[in-house]
């Protein structure tokens, strides 16, 4: 097959240059998006008499015959021909003959690979979005069913006080509101046609883009034809705003993989989603969240591999760019992977309340609320700090909790504490003393849990 570029080319290309400038291997993946934009140009091209309406016609049947051939897998796609674009419309010549010649008018495999890349990543980000939607549901469901469970909150990973399980998993859900609206936000900017930038500075033929980008529900068309062929914002945008959700992602794995651990033994994560080992039988691994955890590091690398990619090009269409393919297929499919997986292992949890509740008692946190008893009762919180350090350090010598304190106890470090003091020795009571706005009384879990599901229902309603 003879190249689409080959007129003013006497000599073979080497073997090796076919090899490196191939992109046909990954960027087959568009031929979808690409046959539908190229059936929305030569549309545009016929309606608006740029080529003869006839051949349009020929065209477009040419494509949808192509396009159903590569769903079937009868597509035979060949490396010499170098990418996804030159692939379909040797083709397409093949098959309806010299008309199919007139489809590559008033455009550019640049603004073609722009506008494909594009239009396929603005269905990645509403597959991401709904699954987003998804993974709160889920979270959600989580938090409401275990309202009331109290386990201990940390802080440099020591028991610091004791909150809700519900708010401790609302905060996952507040993360993943904002990757919602940080999708939301791109993909506006990715929904922009770069058609009719041609190769890099617009094209002679009357052509008229915007009726391309009416078809194929594009909002706007680009403003600049040579930002328009090498723009590249919105794939680095992606990689950051996916690697930001691997991030939250990863952190409530760290937590999975933790709690369902035997020092924690918070949580068991059913068998659907846990794996054996081949040689300890009593082994149940938190393989799910290990792997999300460990894929997190392949979506930075993306993101790092954009932005590299792009720090030294000048103006306008470089050869560097068909580089920005792989990294961005591969960080949109683990993202989805990963959000499809964790959404479905949230309801194969299992909490074991009496577990937490344990953990709660243990670790001295009612310790500032003492402190704040005795400040209270007129005691500078500095003093009182000082104070309840003492007796925390005698109990742990003693191998007591605060709760096994009597009043006694209490008023040889202090005169101040009365009989209430003990009251404010419960978890219950130090939990539901957090009234403040986002914080953990059950009041406020509540209303936020209420407005949580509001936001969700309006979302898919
Ligand atoms: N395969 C190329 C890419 O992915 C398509 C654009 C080629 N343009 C060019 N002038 N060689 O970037």
């Amino acid at each position: 097959m003879s190249k689409l570029w080959g007129g003013r080319f006497e000599g073979a290309t080497d073997k090796l240059v076919e090899q490196l400038g191939e992109s046909v291997s990954f960027d087959q993946r568009l031929a979808a998006w690409d046959i539908r934009a190229s059936i929305a140009h030569a549309g545009m091209l016929g309606e608006c008499g740029v080529i003869a309406k006839k051949d349009a016609m020929a065209i477009v049947r040419g494509l949808r015959a192509i396009a159903r051939d590569i769903e079937a897998g009868n597509f035979t796609w060949d490396p010499a021909l170098e990418d996804v674009h030159t692939n379909i419309e040797a083709a397409l010549v093949e098959r309806i003959g010299p008309a199919g010649k007139r489809l590559h008018t008033g455009r550019s495999r640049n603004d073609q690979i722009a506008t494909d890349v594009r239009y396929w990543l603005r269905d990645q980000v509403d597959a991401v979005t709904r699954l987003l939607h998804q993974l709160r549901s889920a979270a959600l469901d989580l938090a409401e069913a275990h309202f009331g469970v109290i386990l201990p909150g940390c802080t440099h990973l020591q028991y610091a006080q004791p909150v809700l399980l519900s708010h401790h998993i609302l905060a996952y859900f507040e993360m993943f509101s904002r990757d919602v609206a940080r999708f939301t936000e791109l993909r506006r900017r990715v929904n922009v046609l770069p058609l009719g930038a041609a190769a890099l500075a617009g094209t002679p033929y009357p052509v008229k883009p915007e009726r391309v980008a009416r078809e194929l529900g594009f909002d706007a068309l680009c403003a600049n034809s040579m930002d328009a062929v090498s723009d590249r914002d919105h794939l680095v945008e992606f990689c950051a705003a996916a690697s930001i959700t691997m991030m939250h992602l990863s952190r409530w794995c760290e937590e999975l993989v933790l709690w369902s651990s035997p020092a924690f033994g918070f949580i068991e994560i059913g068998d659907a989603f846990t794996t054996g080992s081949s040689i300890m039988p009593q082994k149940k691994n938190p393989d799910v969240a290990e792997l999300v955890r460990g894929k997190t590091g392949r979506v930075y690398g993306s993101l790092t591999a954009l932005l590299t990619l792009m720090k030294g090009l000048p103006l306008t269409y470089n050869r560097d760019l068909q580089e920005d393919k792989e990294p961005v297929f591969d960080a949109a499919d683990t993202l989805l992977l990963c959000l499809e997986a964790f959404a479905r292992m949230l309801p194969a949890i299992e909490v074991r309340a009496e577990a937490m509740a344990a953990a709660t008692r243990q670790g001295f946190m009612e310790a500032t609320d003492l402190a704040d008893y005795l400040v209270t009762k007129g005691m500078p919180f500095r003093e009182a700090h000082g104070v309840i350090g003492r007796l925390v350090l005698e109990c742990g010598r003693a191998g007591k909790t605060l709760q096994d304190l009597d009043l006694a106890t209490l008023r040889r470090f202090s005169p101040l504490f009365e009989k209430d003091a003990l009251k404010v020795l419960t978890a219950e009571a130090v939990v539901k003393r957090r009234n403040t706005p986002g914080g953990t009384a059950p009041r406020r879990v509540r209303a936020a849990l209420k407005n949580a599901r509001r936001k969700l229902d309006k979302a898919s309603g």
